[in-house]
């Protein structure tokens, strides 16, 4: 009998790059936060013969099928954890842009993970949960923790953050895809030409104004500033003043800095960004490194509109809204008929 999972999408709520570490990694340190956009799982397991199999099939036909597939390796380590044979098959409905920033092949990694615990009846304990999704992918743990999430390390290392507020959301999808490994590179190349620069001629520049170690330190005395001042409290209350205390932190000058070279090597989507704030977004961003691009709104009807609004101008989109880290949870597995 086969299990579904949901394998929900994330957002990046602003994202600064560090420094390149002797692994060949960035430093990062983003806010993640998972959304109700999601793809379907569908995962069983069959007997075993001597050693375990995987067989990773999907409608989408870029999806890979071998060990590439992030889900291919996650069912592998998880089969071995647990010292289990089994032939497994993984069915991917994919309805998540690939390549868009919005974490698709990590979150379908913990939907395995989660789905092939429930099969078998058994828990990884949490520590090694986490030490196998890191494995898997720098992206992976944060859709074992779901809600608002601190990313810090080369992004695995996560941190569960108070839940924000149930914020409309939409996300447009631009035809391109964006690959990260490369992105990193255009960023390292971008960083390098303008440490030159700086160093002939000190004095502002545009790009990458800040060393890379200043980037992260200065975002995370932004995001611990505003922790602070999302527990002491403000005067105004409940919604209004949860959703003051995100529109802060947002305006504080959290930005992404994969903006900085996805938007010169894709010029398309600085106008896809520019008609989403156009179509009344608080604030609007890149999706880790794109190319999904978000906007948050202040009702469900006020980002219905928008997705009308982009449609009429030929821009997919699709609304959604925040998920809580319980309700992340809650939905995850699909209740079997
Ligand atoms: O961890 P993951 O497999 O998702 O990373 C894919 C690639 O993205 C890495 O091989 C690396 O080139 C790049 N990367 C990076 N710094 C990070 C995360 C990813 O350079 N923090």
């Amino acid at each position: 009998m086969p299990v579904t999972v949901r394998s929900f999408a994330k957002i990046n709520i602003g994202l600064a790059i560090g420094p390149t570490r002797p692994d060949g990694f960035h430093e990062l340190a983003t806010v993640y936060q998972t959304i109700g956009l999601h793809d379907l799982v569908h995962v069983s397991i069959g007997r075993g013969t001597a050693s375990s199999s995987v067989e990773v099939t999907s409608q989408d036909a870029r999806v890979p099928a071998g060990e590439t597939n992030t889900c291919w390796r996650m069912a592998m380590e998880v089969m071995r954890a647990f010292g289990r044979r089994g032939s497994v098959h993984i069915e991917i409905d994919k309805r998540l842009p690939l390549q868009g920033g919005l974490g698709g092949s990590s979150s379908n990694a913990a939907a395995t993970l989660v789905a092939i615990e429930h099969l078998l009846r058994k828990e990884l304990d949490a520590a090694d949960r986490l030490q196998i999704a890191e494995r898997v992918g720098s992206d992976v743990p944060l859709f074992l923790v779901g809600g608002a999430v601190l990313g810090t390390g080369r992004g695995e290392r996560v941190f569960p953050l108070p839940n924000l507020p149930k914020m409309a959301c939409v996300v447009a999808f631009p035809e391109c895809g964006i690959s990260t490994p490369q992105a990193f590179r255009d960023w390292d190349a971008i960083s390098t030409a303008t440490g030159a620069r700086r160093s002939a001629n000190p004095g502002p520049s545009k790009l990458t104004e800040d060393p890379p170690s200043d980037r992260i330190k200065s975002f995370s005395r932004t995001i611990s500033a505003w922790l602070g001042r999302s527990h002491t409290g403000v005067s105004a209350r409940g919604r209004n003043r949860a959703e003051a205390l995100l529109l802060d932190l947002v305006r504080t000058g959290i930005a992404n800095d994969f903006e900085q070279v996805v938007f010169l090597q894709r010029p398309e989507l600085v106008r896809v960004k520019r008609v989403v704030k156009q179509s009344g977004a608080g604030y609007t961003s890149l999706s880790g490194s794109g190319s999904s691009i978000f906007g948050l709104y202040s009702s469900t009807t006020a980002a219905q509109d928008a997705v009308a609004h982009l449609q009429r101008r030929g821009i997919k989109a699709r609304a959604s809204s925040f998920l809580s880290r319980e309700e992340y949870e809650r939905r995850m597995l699909v209740a079997q008929k």
